[in-house]
């Protein structure tokens, strides 16, 4: 989601409006704008673009009267792109109003504690329960914004930016992050502010800006200034203005040359999103509304079919090996264009899992309709809440990425892996086929992930290196095996679609009956080689490239030494669970590829010929 804001002696609309439009990239499934005219909040909001929301106010100018505005582009986490869960939020009296980006993970119970005090709710949003829990925490402790949003804000759990207006006090704007960035533009002589989720919306009025670092509060006063705090313990923060250097479209991509290397980048935190409230590591819990819901579906189960197209295809064969590994399912992969229309055996006793990042590609959803009209229970793992197959599905489970922009999905197939590791831990335990200690195990080596990404991209440069070695190939092959077998066929397919070269993921050990007949001294091929999973086995396959002059490229265990003797280049991985490594040994392929594509100079988040999302079959 992206917010915008501004108080000062301009005329807010077309600040707050032209923002939101430079911050669609961060989700456009809905728009809104809260106007303060001097007496009144006008709130205009739709499910749409801002163009939409445009329509709107273009049709009645008092929409668009007023000094202080808010505005917000959404990309729905709880409840369906409409009308009513647009943003900005009113709280029940109509005094405050919220713009929220993030996820409040308790909004269940703290919409319960305000319903039992009176609160109605008119979305489904946790926004809205946020807003009235601000309101509530005001009228208890008789205190300022400032304050109640403080103490609201330490009940909740979750991540956010949030920016609240009170119109009883229409001098000052509440701006606070956890997890979910804000910007604050400062004008002249503290005249005028500007709020936004980058400095986007508000480079061409200032160069000033505040950044607010997680777990801060500011209030802006028009005329005053900006005051920080720490929202756990009211320590005042010193609010250190920088001075903006990047350009708009710089900014945009977060500094990043193109999106796909912002969201290979935000994978740390895409990962945290996606287990963020759905498990409790120490304790061995695993919560996941759509499937505990249904979980005698799954125990039942004959078999689950997972169906899916392109890079959530790879997602669902890493899962057929979770999930049989560890929750001991027979589990069928299937490409959701064949699946359709091969007449495929469908019995009520099956468990279809359709995974889709966009949530709208044609082939996943005429094979979800199939499956349905067999009785077969459907459930869906989709990025875009509320899209089609979100809807179309039985139940399901949002992987919380974040918007994908670059064609080529990168974060999207890692928490895929993410969701299709929670629910094979979840239906072990259900099913007793893993002990409870190696539950907790598995929870806790999934909680040191996102950090071990993190630090693993600290290898760009050494990637950006061997990709200038290779990016004049013509063909590459990538080998894997187990778990890291689909990660091989994605790594492939990560190069062909943004380099145009030819590339070709194979089962490492499948390489003896055909591709060996391609290697020469021309040829690298990529290896997965981590020290869990068949290793002396893929070092044998390495020896067999090697006696045929191909050039290795292998990804190893941290401290590997074996393989460093034989490939050409070594890429080191952390230590982790065997079933996790994929989402490790996916991220050297990732950069890699984008390095390559970026040398040779193709435009790497809008690849030739593809679509973000292909609606048709
Ligand atoms: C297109 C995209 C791929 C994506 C595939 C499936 O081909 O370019 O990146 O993996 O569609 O899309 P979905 O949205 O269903 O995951």
């Amino acid at each position: 989601c992206g917010i915008t804001g501004y108080i000062g002696e301009r005329n807010a609309y077309p600040i707050v409006i032209n923002g939101l439009k430079r911050l669609e990239y961060r989700g456009y499934d809905s728009a809104g704008i809260m106007m303060y005219d001097g007496s009144e909040m006008n709130l205009s909001k739709t499910k749409g673009k801002v163009s939409d929301l445009e329509v709107i106010t273009n049709n009645d100018e008092s929409r668009k009267k007023g000094k202080i505005g808010i505005g917000h582009t959404r990309w729905a986490t709880h409840g369906v792109p409409n009308n009513v869960n647009s943003h900005p939020h009113f709280s029940q009296s109509g005094n405050l109003v919220i713009v929220h980006n993030g996820i409040i993970e308790n909004y269940d119970t703290i919409r319960k504690e305000l319903i039992s005090r009176g609160y109605e709710f008119q979305s489904d949003t946790d926004t809205e329960v946020l807003v009235n829990l601000i309101e509530e925490v005001k009228r208890k402790e008789g205190c300022k914004l400032g304050k109640a949003v403080q103490l609201a804000l330490t009940n909740v759990i979750g991540a956010y930016a949030i920016a609240v207006f009170d119109k009883t006090k229409p001098n000052e704007l509440v701006v606070a992050r956890l997890g979910s960035p804000i910007a604050i533009g400062v004008g002249e002589n503290n005249e005028e502010f500007f709020v936004a989720s980058d400095a986007s919306p508000f480079i061409e009025f200032t160069k000033d800006a505040v950044y607010l670092e997680d777990g801060e509060l500011a209030i802006i006063k028009k005329g005053r200034g900006i005051r920080v705090r720490k929202i756990d313990n009211d320590k005042p923060v010193d609010a250190k203005i920088q001075e903006l250097k990047l350009n708009l479209d710089q900014i945009e991509k977060g500094g990043y040359d193109h999106f796909m290397l912002k969201e290979i980048y935000e994978q740390p935190k895409a990962i945290t999103d996606t287990f963020r409230g759905r498990m409790l590591a120490n304790e061995g819990i695993i919560r996941m509304a759509g499937i505990d819901d249904n979980i005698s579906k799954f125990l039942n189960a004959d078999r689950i079919i997972v169906i899916a197209c392109g890079t959530s295809w790879h997602a669902g064969l890493v899962g057929e090996y979770l999930l049989e590994d560890m929750a001991r399912i027979p589990v069928e992969v299937e490409y959701a264009s064949e699946f359709r229309y091969r007449n495929p055996i469908i019995t009520p006793k099956d468990v279809v899992i359709a995974i889709s990042q966009s949530g709208e590609t044609a082939d996943t959803l005429a094979a979800i309709k199939l499956a349905k009209s067999k009785g077969a229970f459907v459930f869906g793992i989709c990025n875009v809440v509320g899209s089609s197959i979100a809807r179309e599905t039985h139940a399901g489970a949002y992987t919380h990425a974040g918007p994908e922009i670059g064609v080529a999905s990168t974060k999207a197939f890692t928490t895929q892996i993410t969701i299709l590791s929670l629910i094979s831990l979840k239906l072990a335990q259900a099913k007793g086929t893993l002990s409870k200690t190696a539950v907790n195990k598995y929870l806790q080596t999934m909680q040191q992930i996102p950090n071990q990404v993190e630090n693993l991209l600290k290898i760009d440069k050494e990637v950006q290196e061997i990709a200038y070695h290779y990016k004049d190939a013509t063909n590459c092959l990538y080998l894997g095996r187990g778990f890291n077998f689909p990660v091989a066929l994605e790594g492939a397919l990560k190069l062909k679609e943004i380099s145009y070269i030819h590339a070709e993921g194979y089962p490492a050990a499948e390489m003896k009956h055909g591709p060996i007949a391609l290697i020469d001294e021309n040829m690298p091929v990529f290896v997965i080689a981590t020290r869990k999973g068949h290793y002396e086995k893929v070092v044998s396959n390495i020896q067999e490239i090697k006696s045929r002059s191909g050039k290795i490229i292998a990804i190893v265990t941290e401290g590997d030494e074996t393989v460093k003797e034989i490939a050409d280049h070594v890429i080191e991985i952390p230590e982790t669970e065997e079933a996790f490594t994929p989402l490790l040994t996916t991220i050297p392929f990732q950069l890699l590829s984008y390095h390559i594509a970026v040398m040779l100079g193709k435009n790497v988040d809008q690849p030739r010929n593809l679509a973000k999302s292909v609606t048709v079959e």
